[in-house]
């Protein structure tokens, strides 16, 4: 071969052989450098694990897929043990029964385990134990991902039992393969090829959400079609069930309030009709005797237009209770979505408190009412929703999105994990002290037998799965504070990196460090200090504060949210404003009262200010504004240079896509900035601070731009 080109192929080959798409999320399992690997090989040698069910075998053969991948080599199976043996079994395991009592084993619960080195012999063994084989799987994957990050796993002690019972994805997606707020492409449903036809994206999906601890897929979207409790459609159902069952990952349907009329030809939908609640009997009894561990439904009724129980004159409670009483002979749930909200109705804010809390108490024990984090609309940034620790006689779960709707979709960057961490640890004080919104919900304050937590899926059929390398940070980050919602975002972002990128320690806390502001830098350049809902309302996108639609919805209007007048800006909702305050227990009503002691991150929400009212730093609102519009321009253009820093560090493929969609996030926040700061303009009157960069568009020039996600995404 020519010198010139063996120079060539030496430079191109590290690419070829490193090129990365992104497409095996965490579950990468390259190999560990030299002494790391040596060091596990010697610790790991021989297995005992009898895989005797479809669980065991996906866990051990996703252990030989790892060890094999980061290590080179597998274990050898072995019944006796001896020294540097990982033994996995329940208390059916003679092996395992050795090591732990039942007594032990009762506080990792059902789909807990407990992982640990323990002295043997003069040696050590790991002892991989849990109560049912479910458990096994996520300590397998626990196992994986101490490996993934170099730990040592001589001084393992860890005993883990899930925070939420029931860890679910809610699909929006449609049955024409379209996804609602879906920016990863179409759907990984392949509707039309089932139940034929098996994409190999299912187990894939499956592996990923157990190495998480996902149990639950809620299958389509919220605005459901009749047509998926079809018997076509419930034979496709039965097929994706059967696949991620071995995953312990249990289907739930979003159903349609109307579907006895709309597909059942009934006259009528009345959930107290005994016709009606005949059909969700018939049709709950059929699912079930397709899939025996269906999960249960999804329901969003009497919202954005979707029929239901109100329709007839009856209650939530009417409606939550028929679908539970079908449920509740198989062990499903309802669970019931509090997002309502009417045009012509009081404070959008104030509604779903409103419409619910009179109903505490009176919805069966397998209902759930679906409570998104914030009281509006998963905006960058909401106070908690004030549902939760108002109903203590009822179940409540979070409901977090996951697919950035608000924060720049598939493009930008933006780490979502201290959003789901800043409401779980948000204290509502419902009982004093400590009442946070984690506690509500997890049953530890409410003892509460059914606990569950939804996150709406950002996953397509993107290469990458999340449309941008860093979205599936969100997936994964959402999985494990649903499996312990104790842990820290940060914490979880560094072992996603680990697993995704490098173990490299300086480029783990450089992209940790981004990570971890990035969801404030969106807060900053699009809706700081409390604002919201100033994006363009078909989109969602980029900003249109000045929106104004003849004859739309107000509650759909920008102008409705920041109330900017000549006079200042922010919605007042204080106890002489829309009085949402009052729906907040003490004493945070009182903090969130008074401009003085609210949080500045909530001021706008909660509050009509003044231009010049002056802030704790001496700056008077506008100029604050401008700093904060300003600072979040400025973080993108650090996430740059830091991710540019990485070059080199990692695969050159997601290396330059991520670069190239930072430079889309960098232009659009100065977009965003622009767009705020010169419309707010109008009304202040006031000069941007001398310090600061100025805008570089006008305008008149923006409003006019239109805005096509057709032709964005
Ligand atoms: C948002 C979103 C809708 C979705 C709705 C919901 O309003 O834009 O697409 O249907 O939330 O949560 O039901």
């Amino acid at each position: 071969m020519r010198p010139i080109l063996i120079s060539i192929l030496s430079i191109l080959l590290p690419i070829f052989i490193f090129a990365e798409n992104g497409s095996e999320l965490w579950l990468r399992y390259k190999a560990l450098p030299d002494a790391l690997s040596k060091q596990y090989s010697q610790q790991l040698q021989f297995i005992t694990f009898e895989t005797n069910s479809p669980t065991r075998k996906v866990a051990d053969a996703e252990l030989d897929k790892a060890l094999k991948g980061m290590l080179g080599r597998v274990l050898s199976k072995s019944v006796k043990i001896q020294a540097n043996t990982l033994v996995i079994g329940t208390l059916k395991d003679k092996s395992v029964r050795q090591f732990v009592s039942a007594d032990t084993l009762r506080l990792c619960g059902e789909e807990g385990y407990l992982l640990k080195s323990v002295d043997f012999k003069g040696g050590k063994v790991l002892l991989l134990a849990a109560n049912q084989d479910i458990g096994l799987l996520y300590g397998v994957f626990e196992l994986i991902r101490q490996i993934q990050q170099g730990h040592q796993l001589s001084n393992l002690n860890l005993k883990e039992k899930p925070s939420y019972n029931r860890r679910i994805l809610n699909h929006w997606d449609n049955l024409d393969g379209t996804v609602e707020r879906g920016y990863a492409g179409h759907s990984i449903w392949k509707w039309e090829e089932l139940p034929e036809k098996i994409s190999p994206s299912y187990e894939i999906y499956a592996r990923a959400n157990a190495s998480i601890g996902i149990n639950g897929t809620v299958l389509n979207n919220v605005n459901a079609s009749p047509k998926i409790l079809s018997a076509e459609y419930l034979c496709k159902v039965k097929v994706l069930a059967d696949n991620f069952r071995p995953y312990g990952i249990h289907v739930y349907l979003a159903v349609n309030f109307s579907s006895p009329a709309k597909l059942g030809g009934l006259p009528t939908s009345d959930p107290l009709d005994q016709n009606v609640q005949d059909w969700w009997k018939m049709k709950t009894d059929e699912i079930y005797s397709l899939i025996p561990d269906f999960g249960g439904f999804l329901v969003k009724a009497n919202s954005e237009g979707l029929p239901g129980p109100q329709d007839y004159g009856r209650t939530h409670a009417d409606g939550a209770n028929m679908l539970a009483d079908a449920l509740s002979p198989h062990g499903g749930i309802v669970m019931w979505r509090a997002f309502v909200y009417q045009p012509d109705g009081d404070d959008r804010a104030k509604q779903a408190y409103k419409e619910f809390t009179p109903l505490d108490g009176k919805f069966r024990s397998n209902v759930i009412i679906q409570v998104k984090n914030g009281p509006v609309d998963f905006q960058p940034r909401e106070p908690f929703s004030p549902l939760f620790g108002a109903m203590q006689n009822t179940n409540l779960m979070p409901e977090f999105q996951i697919t950035k709707e608000y924060l720049g979709m598939n493009n930008h960057l933006a780490y979502l994990g201290p959003l789901f961490e800043e409401c779980l640890d948000a204290d509502t004080y419902v009982l004093g002290k400590n009442s946070t919104v984690g506690r509500v919900t997890d049953g530890s304050l409410f003892h509460n037998k059914v606990t569950a937590i939804a996150g709406v899926a950002n996953i397509g059929e993107d290469v990458n799965w999340c449309g941008h390398q860093f979205n599936q940070a969100n997936w994964y980050v959402f999985g494990r504070l649903a499996w312990n919602n104790n842990l820290s975002s940060g914490k979880i972002a560094a072992e996603w990196i680990e697993q995704t990128f490098s173990h490299e320690k300086q480029l783990v806390a450089d992209v940790c460090g981004m990570m971890m502001q990035s969801r404030e830098a969106v807060v900053n350049y699009m809706t700081p200090m409390g604002l919201h809902h100033l994006m363009g309302w078909d989109h969602h996108y980029g900003p249109e504060p000045w929106c104004a639609i003849p004859n739309a919805r107000p509650d759909w209007m920008p102008s409705y949210y920041h109330k900017a007048d000549s006079a200042g800006i922010g919605f007042d909702r204080t106890s002489t404003g829309s009085k949402a305050v009052l729906q907040y227990a003490e004493p945070l009503r009182s903090i969130y009262d008074n401009p003085a002691t609210c949080p500045e991150i909530y001021l706008l929400w909660f509050h009509h200010l003044s231009w010049n009212y002056v802030l704790p730093n001496g700056n008077n609102l506008w100029d604050e504004l401008c700093f904060k519009y300003s600072s979040g321009v400025s973080s993108v253009k650090t996430f740059q240079k830091t991710w540019d820093n990485q070059e080199g560090k990692i695969d050159q493929e997601r290396f330059k896509e991520v670069q190239q969609k930072l430079a889309i996030q960098a232009k659009e926040a100065v977009w965003w900035r622009d767009a705020c700061l010169l419309y707010f303009q109008t009304f202040s009157n006031k000069p941007i601070p001398e310090k600061l960069d100025r805008p570089i568009h006008q305008l008149e020039e923006l409003k006019k731009q239109k805005f096509n996600l057709k032709n964005h995404n």
